[in-house]
């Protein structure tokens, strides 16, 4: 092998170490995902958006595919895919139905990945196998009524009552709030010592003393199930604590930085989604003797969709590529989630322009694709928080 010297270092000429190709693995991933999305989901998804109606038989058939054990290791029953795989997936999931995606993302990203980092030996044995398996669902219970943004204003209590913790308190805006059977919840047990008081729990919904709330309407994601979940003098074993005593803050932080990749994923889906049935619609939509793609106005925002869609993809990549390779990954998670969301309400408003009329109404996707979009801005952070997130480490540089 030929070896050069540049500037003092030795390089072996024409090796790269960046590379845009995807594996066999990886393309089987994406091409399984969006095969199950427009032949199965695309049928009924909007008859389920109209009606709010929770998408129980996708779920299964997802879970069946192995989306929802994709980022757990095969020693706890999951399919142990890289994360590059897990947003190609997640963004054809997206592009079809997105209530599908969050359900899937809330469970691997923060669920059930956050047991198998953080967790015990035993807590990942207990709990890992059913949900890597999709036979249980993981929900993620940070956000209350007084700690969206600001999450580490706790008001949920865990008091240490010696062999377990005592919950009290009411989390909000729950994503599978009613069909999880395993919790992550996060509580304030010192409340003297602020975000280092918050523990973190796995706690089984079925647990005396859980009520859950009234289905929320929503504008958009209407079948993903989403309620708040309140908490009655709920005994949580000490055994169901994850990690040390005042961990649940901090761990909240880490899991959100990789939840943040999927959502980006979710957005870049919704965005392409809308794209392609722009693209699909501008070649056949006659307008002035021509299809409107050979009219300017429409052929560049179709070329401005595009650019968008692909600088997303790059960044998403990239972020699910540091994790994959133990690298730090919170700051472009969260370049990656505000850009990924902004071109998703883009490119969905410009898909609905495209559309006219048509683009109004529900039977042609795109504006239940705009409303959708709209929520990736909102939750696992919103854009406001994340540009918190990037200027603090900015200053911090
Ligand atoms: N990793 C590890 N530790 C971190 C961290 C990270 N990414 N971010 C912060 N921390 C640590 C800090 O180092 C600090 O620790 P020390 O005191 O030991 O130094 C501690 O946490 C507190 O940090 P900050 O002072 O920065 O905390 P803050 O109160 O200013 O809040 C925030 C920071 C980024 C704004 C945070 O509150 C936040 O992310 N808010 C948004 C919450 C959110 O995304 N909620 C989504 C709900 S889940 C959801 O939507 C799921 C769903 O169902 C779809």
């Amino acid at each position: 092998m030929t070896i050069v010297i540049l500037f003092g270092q030795t390089f072996k000429p024409k090796t790269t170490r960046m590379n845009f190709e995807y594996t066999e693995e990886q393309l089987m991933v994406q091409k399984t995902a969006r095969d199950y999305a427009q032949r199965e989901l695309k049928k009924d998804v909007i008859e389920r958006d109209t009606n709010a109606e929770y998408p129980t038989q996708h779920v299964k058939n997802v879970a069946e595919l192995g989306f929802f054990g994709i980022l757990t290791s095969p020693d706890f029953g999951g399919v142990g895919m890289d994360n590059i795989s897990y947003v190609l997936a997640l963004e054809e999931i997206s592009k079809v139905d997105s209530s599908v995606a969050v359900i899937m993302a809330v469970h691997n990203s923060l669920a059930c990945y956050g047991i198998e980092k953080y967790g015990n030996d035993e807590q990942k044995e207990k709990y890992l196998p059913g949900l890597a398996s999709g036979e249980k669902i993981g929900a993620f219970l940070l956000s209350e009524p007084e700690a969206g943004s600001d999450a580490s204003f706790q008001k949920t209590t865990a008091e240490d009552k010696g062999d377990y913790y005592l919950l009290n308190g009411v989390k909000n805006w729950i994503t599978s709030a009613n069909t999880a059977s395993t919790y992550l919840v996060m509580a304030q047990t010192h409340p003297d010592k602020g975000h280092k008081g918050i523990n973190a729990f796995v706690v089984d919904r079925n647990t005396e003393g859980i009520s859950i709330g009234p289905h929320e309407d929503k504008m958009g994601m209407r079948s993903s199930d989403t309620h708040s979940v309140m908490f009655t003098d709920v005994k949580v074993p000490k055994e169901n604590r994850i990690g040390d005593d005042g961990f649940g803050f901090k761990l909240a932080m880490k899991l959100l930085e990789g939840g943040r990749i999927g959502i980006a994923a979710q957005a870049l889906g919704i965005a392409a989604g809308a794209y392609e049935l722009s693209v699909k619609y501008a070649k056949e939509r006659k307008a002035f003797g021509t299809e409107i793609i050979n009219h300017q106005a429409i052929a560049f925002k179709l070329a401005e969709m595009a650019t968008g869609i692909e600088t997303a993809r790059i960044l998403i990549h990239k972020a699910a590529w540091l994790k994959d390779n133990n690298q730090p990954y919170g700051t472009i998670s969260a370049m990656a989630k505000l850009y990924a969301t902004d071109v998703a309400m883009k490119v969905t408003t410009e898909a609905v322009q495209i559309h006219g009329g048509y683009g109004y109404v529900k039977e042609y996707h795109v504006e239940r694709l705009m409303r959708e979009a709209k929520l990736t801005q909102i939750y696992e952070g919103t854009s406001e928080i994340q540009k918190m997130v990037i200027s603090r480490a900015i200053a911090k540089e």
